[in-house]
Protein backbone atom coordinates (compact mmCIF):
# COMPACT_ATOMS: atom_id res chain seq x y z
CA UNK A 1 0.00 0.00 0.00
CA UNK A 2 1.46 3.38 -0.81
CA UNK A 3 0.31 6.63 0.85
CA UNK A 4 1.01 10.16 -0.59
CA UNK A 5 1.01 12.83 1.61
CA UNK A 6 0.53 16.50 -0.13
CA UNK A 7 1.98 19.35 2.18
CA UNK A 8 3.52 22.13 2.89
CA UNK A 9 5.95 20.76 5.30
CA UNK A 10 6.82 17.52 4.64
CA UNK A 11 9.74 16.91 6.76
CA UNK A 12 7.11 17.27 9.92
CA UNK A 13 5.37 14.38 7.64
CA UNK A 14 8.23 11.93 7.20
CA UNK A 15 9.74 12.71 10.37
CA UNK A 16 6.81 11.79 12.20
CA UNK A 17 6.22 8.38 10.26
CA UNK A 18 9.78 7.00 9.68
CA UNK A 19 10.22 6.35 13.28
CA UNK A 20 9.00 3.28 15.03
CA UNK A 21 6.67 0.75 13.18
CA UNK A 22 5.48 2.78 10.04
CA UNK A 23 9.02 3.58 9.64
CA UNK A 24 10.19 -0.33 9.95
CA UNK A 25 7.00 -0.92 8.19
CA UNK A 26 8.38 1.23 4.78
CA UNK A 27 11.78 0.00 5.41
CA UNK A 28 10.50 -3.89 4.79
CA UNK A 29 8.71 -2.49 1.86
CA UNK A 30 5.11 -3.39 3.18
CA UNK A 31 4.19 0.08 3.16
CA UNK A 32 5.65 3.14 1.40
CA UNK A 33 5.04 7.15 2.25
CA UNK A 34 6.39 9.56 -0.09
CA UNK A 35 5.66 13.77 0.86
CA UNK A 36 4.79 15.84 -1.93
CA UNK A 37 5.43 19.28 -1.23
CA UNK A 38 3.12 21.59 -2.46
CA UNK A 39 5.32 24.38 -2.69
CA UNK A 40 7.15 23.00 -5.75
CA UNK A 41 4.21 22.87 -8.06
CA UNK A 42 3.09 26.90 -7.64
CA UNK A 43 3.63 28.70 -10.96
CA UNK A 44 3.76 32.11 -8.79
CA UNK A 45 7.36 33.06 -9.07
CA UNK A 46 7.86 34.23 -5.56
CA UNK A 47 6.69 30.44 -4.58
CA UNK A 48 3.54 31.44 -2.81
CA UNK A 49 0.62 29.41 -2.65
CA UNK A 50 -1.77 31.45 -0.90
CA UNK A 51 -3.80 34.20 -1.40
CA UNK A 52 -6.71 36.25 0.26
CA UNK A 53 -10.27 35.06 0.01
CA UNK A 54 -13.04 36.80 -2.30
CA UNK A 55 -15.57 38.08 -0.62
CA UNK A 56 -13.21 39.36 2.95
CA UNK A 57 -12.84 37.53 5.97
CA UNK A 58 -9.47 36.70 8.22
CA UNK A 59 -6.57 34.78 7.01
CA UNK A 60 -4.76 33.50 3.91
CA UNK A 61 -6.07 30.59 1.97
CA UNK A 62 -4.23 28.19 -0.50
CA UNK A 63 -4.89 28.45 -3.76
CA UNK A 64 -5.90 25.89 -6.60
CA UNK A 65 -3.05 25.48 -9.12
CA UNK A 66 -0.36 23.93 -6.97
CA UNK A 67 -2.79 21.67 -4.65
CA UNK A 68 -3.85 20.49 -8.39
CA UNK A 69 -0.93 20.25 -10.03
CA UNK A 70 0.59 18.64 -7.34
CA UNK A 71 -1.80 16.36 -7.06
CA UNK A 72 -1.75 15.42 -10.80
CA UNK A 73 2.03 14.46 -10.73
CA UNK A 74 1.23 12.16 -8.04
CA UNK A 75 -1.96 11.00 -9.61
CA UNK A 76 -0.37 10.60 -13.37
CA UNK A 77 1.92 7.82 -11.76
CA UNK A 78 -0.53 5.35 -10.24
CA UNK A 79 -1.87 2.91 -13.04
CA UNK A 80 -5.33 2.96 -14.13
CA UNK A 81 -5.92 -0.29 -12.39
CA UNK A 82 -5.17 0.58 -8.95
CA UNK A 83 -8.03 1.68 -6.02
CA UNK A 84 -7.44 4.83 -4.70
CA UNK A 85 -8.35 7.46 -2.49
CA UNK A 86 -7.83 11.24 -2.32
CA UNK A 87 -8.63 12.21 1.08
CA UNK A 88 -8.43 16.06 2.43
CA UNK A 89 -8.11 16.39 6.11
CA UNK A 90 -10.64 19.13 7.64
CA UNK A 91 -12.45 19.81 10.65
CA UNK A 92 -15.59 19.95 8.68
CA UNK A 93 -15.01 15.80 7.19
CA UNK A 94 -16.86 12.99 8.49
CA UNK A 95 -15.66 11.69 11.60
CA UNK A 96 -12.29 9.26 11.32
CA UNK A 97 -13.52 5.80 12.77
CA UNK A 98 -11.95 2.39 13.25
CA UNK A 99 -14.59 1.14 10.42
CA UNK A 100 -13.02 4.06 7.99
CA UNK A 101 -9.48 2.65 8.70
CA UNK A 102 -10.44 -0.71 7.99
CA UNK A 103 -12.34 0.92 4.55
CA UNK A 104 -9.09 2.82 3.42
CA UNK A 105 -6.95 -0.19 3.97
CA UNK A 106 -8.22 -1.88 1.40
CA UNK A 107 -7.20 0.42 -1.26
CA UNK A 108 -4.15 0.22 -3.18
CA UNK A 109 -2.91 4.21 -3.02
CA UNK A 110 -4.50 6.67 -0.67
CA UNK A 111 -3.69 10.54 -1.31
CA UNK A 112 -4.23 12.82 1.44
CA UNK A 113 -3.75 16.37 1.11
CA UNK A 114 -3.17 18.62 4.27
CA UNK A 115 -5.25 22.35 4.17
CA UNK A 116 -2.94 25.29 6.03
CA UNK A 117 -3.99 28.84 6.89
CA UNK A 118 -7.96 29.13 6.73
CA UNK A 119 -8.54 26.59 4.46
CA UNK A 120 -8.07 25.63 0.61
CA UNK A 121 -9.81 27.07 -2.40
CA UNK A 122 -12.84 24.56 -2.37
CA UNK A 123 -12.56 24.50 -6.76
CA UNK A 124 -9.97 22.26 -6.53
CA UNK A 125 -11.19 20.09 -3.57
CA UNK A 126 -14.54 19.72 -5.84
CA UNK A 127 -12.19 18.18 -8.82
CA UNK A 128 -9.92 15.78 -6.68
CA UNK A 129 -11.20 14.83 -3.55
CA UNK A 130 -12.85 11.81 -3.10
CA UNK A 131 -13.07 11.78 1.01
CA UNK A 132 -13.32 14.60 3.64
CA UNK A 133 -11.85 13.59 7.18
CA UNK A 134 -11.73 15.32 10.56
CA UNK A 135 -9.98 13.04 13.00
CA UNK A 136 -11.76 14.89 15.87
CA UNK A 137 -14.26 18.08 17.21
CA UNK A 138 -11.14 20.39 17.62
CA UNK A 139 -8.95 22.43 15.65
CA UNK A 140 -5.16 21.45 14.30
CA UNK A 141 -2.73 24.39 12.89
CA UNK A 142 -2.52 22.20 9.67
CA UNK A 143 -3.48 18.78 8.31
CA UNK A 144 -0.40 17.46 8.37
CA UNK A 145 -1.22 15.83 12.28
CA UNK A 146 -4.53 14.55 11.04
CA UNK A 147 -2.68 13.04 7.86
CA UNK A 148 -0.12 11.06 10.05
CA UNK A 149 -2.57 9.78 12.44
CA UNK A 150 -4.88 8.50 9.61
CA UNK A 151 -1.92 6.85 7.91
CA UNK A 152 -0.87 5.43 11.48
CA UNK A 153 -4.13 3.35 11.89
CA UNK A 154 -4.64 2.64 8.31
CA UNK A 155 -0.85 1.50 8.05
CA UNK A 156 -1.44 -0.90 11.11
CA UNK A 157 -4.07 -2.85 8.73
CA UNK A 158 -1.87 -3.67 6.51
CA UNK A 159 -0.90 -7.37 6.37
CA UNK A 160 2.81 -7.54 8.04
CA UNK A 161 2.98 -4.49 9.21
CA UNK A 162 2.30 -5.20 12.85
CA UNK A 163 5.14 -7.83 13.81
CA UNK A 164 1.82 -9.85 15.83
CA UNK A 165 -1.19 -9.71 13.68
CA UNK A 166 -3.29 -11.24 16.29
CA UNK A 167 -2.96 -7.77 18.09
CA UNK A 168 -4.50 -5.95 15.10
CA UNK A 169 -7.17 -8.36 15.36
CA UNK A 170 -8.28 -8.31 19.13
CA UNK A 171 -7.26 -4.64 20.04
CA UNK A 172 -10.29 -2.13 20.70
CA UNK A 173 -13.31 -1.30 18.64
CA UNK A 174 -13.36 -4.61 17.01
CA UNK A 175 -16.16 -5.53 18.92
CA UNK A 176 -17.42 -2.22 19.58
CA UNK A 177 -16.10 -2.15 23.04
CA UNK A 178 -12.95 -0.57 24.55
CA UNK A 179 -10.10 -3.26 25.48
CA UNK A 180 -9.85 -4.57 28.93
CA UNK A 181 -6.69 -3.52 31.36
CA UNK A 182 -3.23 -5.66 30.96
CA UNK A 183 -0.68 -6.25 33.66
CA UNK A 184 2.95 -7.32 33.37
CA UNK A 185 5.67 -8.38 35.46
CA UNK A 186 6.14 -7.54 38.68
CA UNK A 187 3.11 -9.35 40.45
CA UNK A 188 3.04 -6.28 42.89
CA UNK A 189 4.35 -2.83 42.04
CA UNK A 190 3.77 0.40 44.13
CA UNK A 191 2.22 -2.26 46.75
CA UNK A 192 -0.44 -3.10 43.37
CA UNK A 193 -1.41 -6.06 43.06
CA UNK A 194 -2.30 -7.83 39.48
CA UNK A 195 -6.15 -9.36 39.61
CA UNK A 196 -5.62 -12.33 40.68
CA UNK A 197 -7.56 -14.29 38.04
CA UNK A 198 -5.22 -13.78 35.65
CA UNK A 199 -2.55 -15.50 37.59
CA UNK A 200 -4.85 -18.74 37.76
CA UNK A 201 -4.22 -19.97 34.04
CA UNK A 202 -8.00 -20.46 33.68
CA UNK A 203 -8.24 -19.75 30.22
CA UNK A 204 -11.94 -19.50 30.14
CA UNK A 205 -12.48 -17.31 33.37
CA UNK A 206 -10.09 -15.27 32.50
CA UNK A 207 -11.59 -14.21 28.99
CA UNK A 208 -14.80 -14.12 31.14
CA UNK A 209 -12.98 -10.94 33.09
CA UNK A 210 -11.52 -9.39 30.46
CA UNK A 211 -14.52 -8.82 28.95
CA UNK A 212 -17.02 -8.12 32.05
CA UNK A 213 -13.62 -4.97 32.48
CA UNK A 214 -14.41 -3.91 28.78
CA UNK A 215 -18.00 -3.82 29.27
CA UNK A 216 -17.57 -1.72 32.49
CA UNK A 217 -14.80 0.47 31.03
CA UNK A 218 -16.78 1.22 27.82
CA UNK A 219 -19.82 2.45 30.16
CA UNK A 220 -17.51 4.54 32.17
CA UNK A 221 -15.72 6.27 29.34
CA UNK A 222 -17.36 5.66 26.28
CA UNK A 223 -21.52 4.75 26.78
CA UNK A 224 -22.21 6.02 23.33
CA UNK A 225 -20.41 2.62 21.91
CA UNK A 226 -22.62 0.48 23.84
CA UNK A 227 -25.44 1.10 21.43
CA UNK A 228 -23.92 -0.58 18.83
CA UNK A 229 -22.20 -3.45 20.88
CA UNK A 230 -23.72 -6.97 21.10
CA UNK A 231 -24.23 -7.47 24.66
CA UNK A 232 -25.72 -10.15 26.27
CA UNK A 233 -28.80 -9.30 29.07
CA UNK A 234 -26.18 -9.96 32.20
CA UNK A 235 -23.79 -7.89 30.29
CA UNK A 236 -26.33 -4.92 29.41
CA UNK A 237 -27.24 -4.97 33.16
CA UNK A 238 -23.66 -4.86 34.35
CA UNK A 239 -23.46 -1.82 32.00
CA UNK A 240 -26.27 0.04 33.16
CA UNK A 241 -24.73 -0.82 37.32
CA UNK A 242 -21.94 0.65 35.91
CA UNK A 243 -23.70 4.37 34.23
CA UNK A 244 -25.85 4.20 37.31
CA UNK A 245 -22.83 4.67 39.61
CA UNK A 246 -21.35 7.16 37.02
CA UNK A 247 -24.20 9.35 37.63
CA UNK A 248 -24.28 8.93 41.27
CA UNK A 249 -20.60 10.27 41.71
CA UNK A 250 -21.52 13.54 39.42
N1 LIG B 1 -7.09 20.10 10.10
C1 LIG B 1 -7.20 20.92 11.15
N2 LIG B 1 -7.91 20.36 12.13
C2 LIG B 1 -8.25 19.11 11.71
C3 LIG B 1 -9.00 18.03 12.26
N3 LIG B 1 -9.55 18.11 13.47
N4 LIG B 1 -9.15 16.92 11.52
C4 LIG B 1 -8.63 16.85 10.29
N5 LIG B 1 -7.92 17.82 9.72
C5 LIG B 1 -7.72 18.96 10.41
Amino acid sequence: MKFHVLTLFPDMVMQGLMTSITGRAVQQKKIDIDAVNIRDYTQDKHGRVDDYPYGGGAGMLMQAQPVYDACQSVMEKIPQNKKKRVIYVTPQGIPFTQAKARELAAQDELLLLCGHYEGIDERVLEEVVTDYISIGDYVLTGGELAAMVIVDAVARLVPGVLGNEQSALTESFHGELLEHPQYSRPEVWHDRKVPEILMSGHHANIEKWRREQSVIRTAKNRPDLLEKAELTEKEKKLAEEVQKEVKKSL
